[in-house]
């Protein structure tokens, strides 16, 4: 997962003053340094004497470029790319002084810096995995009639040799897509079919930002030299496979999640990076080519929504109706440490599946401790010998040693040569903490959880015997080391196990609410598999993407919520091609409502992070069930001026509004009485903490999906520090897609000071339709 950069405090004041020395050079350039900024234009204001958007964008800035030197570089050089279907405006190369004059200029909405964006994978640098594909009975591989869906994927591109896209047996490519197969080094035309059917590449800002593309170093093209790409498409939409497996493990069918649906791959991440005009740039091409989802499994940090240029390109493309499912990051258990959090996308966490992948640890003393590993490879350890066993930290982990952690150049060959290591998990990829002990002479790894991994075992394709183990056994472990002087052990490798319980559990990795930009809004919407995903790999580079492994693989087993938001995408996909009406909302209640928050031995959903009961800030409604999913009875629908109206009570200011308002001329009409009025599939109030009672009521609509005539009745958790009244407490509907609205008045018993949990149910005999309910209780000032 994340390195955490090691900040030298005791440098901060040495670092500051050259930061100081070193800005006030740089103002003296300051006008010729060029950065990459995002220009988003009010396209109504077009003046008659402009025959297109393009030409008024770029006499815009063609109007206030600077008299420098450089002032004749070609306006149309300065200007990287120009947006015109979920966002409007143009990406250009500017100066800060270029940049204030732009801003005064008329019809100008809003100016962004162009800004980096991370993959949301912990790969072989991070985590591995698999995915219960297998099994015949499982609720993902269910075929549907899903046709006629595009898939948008937005990511390190695609490898189009993988069985995953081969076609054969579908339909032609659905007469709507507009969108187009781009060709370069390693890619032409046959490389779309009618599985891929789109492939596009956005650089300029890429490039903007780091210097041309090396194109003997990197595919400029839409081929997937990091398999990120590969395996989220793949696990979006990819066609059934037999036999697939990583090195034998996880042997099975892959399988996407929407088999039948089609992808388009639009390549925004490089060596280097994602970059924000490139995502804006391929957001609003997607939407123009015709894609009904798109699947963005990366993120920043979290900025104001008008200020994020993702989360706008998302409400752009909402308003067009494509279905926007995108990462929550994986900066978990830390709290509030999600990202993509708008409520017009969905916001997918991670969690585990019942399939692991066993590898036993053997003491001298004869203890046994079962981890988890994906090793494979020709140095086995015998099982009847032991290994002298070796650890460089001294057991405190307030004060690691970076032997302890087995990070490069850290390891003497005389202390390890032949034996077993011990290394903490941290700093560096677990992989290469592997490889350094093997470069070391070491044979054999046991790779030990620190207290942010809790129980959390991540199974990886080691390039030495390694073992995963949890923070508990690895103390165990280390204490045995610590206390005996011939302390040893021998690594055991037990393949894949199914059915493993509890299952799902919450991934400790997986970032967690609360929402900090809107506490009314709950925050992830979803959790998805995302622990230990087979799917599709990249021909260019090993299973652990470190430059050493020169194995090739055709599968691969990854985690991150990068992999649990393409599960999200394909149910999309799934629902979308059987319910085409469905709004983007009425998708997402659709998988909200449905969703279950018990683990397969009928107890709460739990947080691998601490093992106990996770709360809807870690999973918000909960596991997804798409069959459910399928058939959820109600959905709370939710119109573009709807998500408009939520913005109006967030103390936007006209011309931060107006980031959103300008594609569709929208107005606030002052329809909600607060951001929790928003017709969620979620409720989530927050009360004062004071002595009197207060009543707190928000409104909620629901709409008919169902049967024509049905009669829904009202369960409600208590709650100790609240009561709660759902009026009317019974909806009779006569038609489909009426619609019926209800309110929920909270009234305050006893203010708690940590937030309750708890959920509303409507059922009608056949259907749960289930929202999760917060009530966080607001300290007095
Ligand atoms: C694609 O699938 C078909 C049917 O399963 C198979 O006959 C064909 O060989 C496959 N093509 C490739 C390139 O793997
Ligand atoms: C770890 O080191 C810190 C700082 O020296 C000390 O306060 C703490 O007691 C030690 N913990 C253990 C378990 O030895
Ligand atoms: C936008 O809406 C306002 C008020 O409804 C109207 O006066 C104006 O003409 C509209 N502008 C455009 C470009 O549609
Ligand atoms: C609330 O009640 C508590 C205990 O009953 C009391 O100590 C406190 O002063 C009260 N606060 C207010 C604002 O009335």
């Amino acid at each position: 997962m994340t390195t955490s950069p090691i900040t030298p405090m005791g440098k901060m004041g040495c670092l500051l003053t050259s930061y100081l020395l070193l800005s006030i050079v740089l103002s003296a350039n300051a006008q010729f340094v060029k950065n990459t900024y995002i220009i988003q234009m009010d396209n109504s204001a077009k003046p008659e004497i402009f025959s297109n958007h393009l030409d008024w964008y770029s006499s815009k800035v063609k109007s206030i470029l600077s008299r420098s030197v450089q002032a004749e570089m070609d306006t149309e050089e300065r200007i990287i790319y120009s947006y015109q279907t979920a966002f409007h405006g143009v990406a250009a190369m500017l100066s800060q002084e270029e940049v204030e004059k732009l801003k005064l200029q008329e019809g100008v909405v809003a100016i962004f810096p162009d800004t980096k964006y991370q993959l949301h994978t912990t790969r072989s640098p991070t985590f591995l995995g698999l995915e219960p594909m297998q099994s015949t009975n499982n609720i993902w591989s269910e075929k549907l009639g899903n046709h006629d869906v595009v898939v948008g994927v937005l990511d390190t591109g695609v490898w189009p040799e993988s069985e995953s896209f081969n076609d054969t047996g579908m339909r032609p490519v659905p007469s709507h897509w507009k969108g187009a197969c781009e060709t370069g080094r390693g890619f032409s035309k046959h490389h779309c079919n009618k599985k891929i059917v789109g492939a596009r590449i956005f650089y300029h800002g890429y490039e903007a930002a780091t210097g041309k593309i090396d194109e003997k170093a990197e595919y400029k093209s839409p081929r997937d030299q990091d398999g990120h790409g590969t395996h989220t498409a793949a696990t979006v939409a990819g066609s059934p496979v037999h036999g697939a497996n990583l090195l034998g493990y996880a042997y099975g069918t892959a399988r996407g999640m929407a088999p039948g649906a089609r992808i388009a791959a639009y390549k925004v991440c490089w060596t280097g990076g994602c970059f924000s005009s490139d995502i804006l740039s391929a957001v609003d091409r997607a939407v123009a080519d015709g894609v009904d989802v798109l699947s963005i499994s990366l993120g920043g940090g979290v900025s104001s929504y008008y200020r994020d240029s993702l989360s706008i390109a998302a409400f752009g493309a909402m308003e067009k109706g494509v279905f926007v499912s995108c990462s929550a990051g994986n900066a978990g258990p830390d709290p509030v440490s999600l990202t993509n959090v708008s409520p017009w996308i969905t916001t997918v966490g991670a969690s585990t599946m019942d399939r692991d992948f066993p590898a036993d640890v053997k003491l001298g003393n004869g203890r046994k401790i079962t981890g988890s590993s994906l090793y494979r490879g020709k140095s086995m350890l015998s099982a009847k010998k032991q290994y002298p066993l070796v650890y460089m930290g001294n057991g405190n982990s307030s004060i690691p040693d970076p032997r302890s952690l087995c990070l490069e150049g850290t390891l003497d060959r005389r202390t390890v040569s032949g034996k077993i290591v011990i290394c903490d998990r941290g700093i560096s990829p677990r992989v290469q903490k592997g490889q350094v002990v093997k470069n070391a002479g070491g044979v054999g790894m046991i790779l030990t959880n620190t207290a942010a991994n809790g129980e959390e075992l991540v199974a990886d394709s080691h390039l030495i015997p390694a073992i995963a183990v949890g923070e508990k056994e690895g103390k165990e472990i280390k204490h045995y080391v610590l206390t005996n002087k011939k302390a040893s052990a021998t690594l055991a490798f037990l393949d894949t196990r199914l059915g493993v319980r509890p299952s799902p559990i919450v991934a400790a990795f997986s970032s967690r609410g609360p929402n900090i930009l809107t506490l009314e809004i709950l925050k992830p919407d979803v959790v998805a598999p995302g622990v230990n995903i087979l799917a599709a790999w990249s021909g260019a580079i090993g299973p652990s993407s470190l430059p050493a492994d020169h194995r090739r693989v055709k599968f691969n087993i990854l985690s991150g919520t990068s992999m649990s938001c393409p599960h999200v995408s394909g149910i999309a996909a799934l629902l979308k091609s059987r319910h085409p009406e469905w709004s983007p909302a009425a998708i997402k209640s659709a998988l909200m409502t449905t969703a279950y928050v018990h683990d397969n031995t009928i107890k709460p959903l739990r947080d691998a992070s601490n093992a106990e009961p996770s709360t809807p800030y870690d999973h918000g409604a909960g596991h997804i069930n798409p069959r459910k999913a399928l058939d959820p009875g109600l959905v709370y629908d939710i119109e573009p001026q709807d998500y408009f109206e939520f913005l109006c009570t967030q103390k936007l200011t006209p011309s931060e509004l107006g980031v959103f308002a300008r594609h569709a001329n929208r107005t606030c009409r002052h329809s909600l009485s607060g951001p929790g009025d928003l017709n969620y599939p979620a409720i989530s109030v927050v009360i004062p903490q004071k002595n009197s009672t207060s009543v707190f009521t928000v409104h909620r609509t629901a709409t008919n999906v169902g049967q024509a005539v049905s009669k829904y009745h009202v369960m409600v958790s208590p709650f100790k520090g609240a009561s709660v009244k759902v009026e009317p407490n019974t909806l009779s509907f006569t038609r489909k897609y009426q619609k019926l609205s209800y309110k929920v008045t909270f009234t305050t018993i006893s203010p708690q000071t940590e937030p309750e949990f708890g959920g509303l149910v409507w059922k009608d005999g056949v259907h749960r339709v289930r929202s999760p309910i917060v009530i966080t209780y607001l300290p007095p000032l």
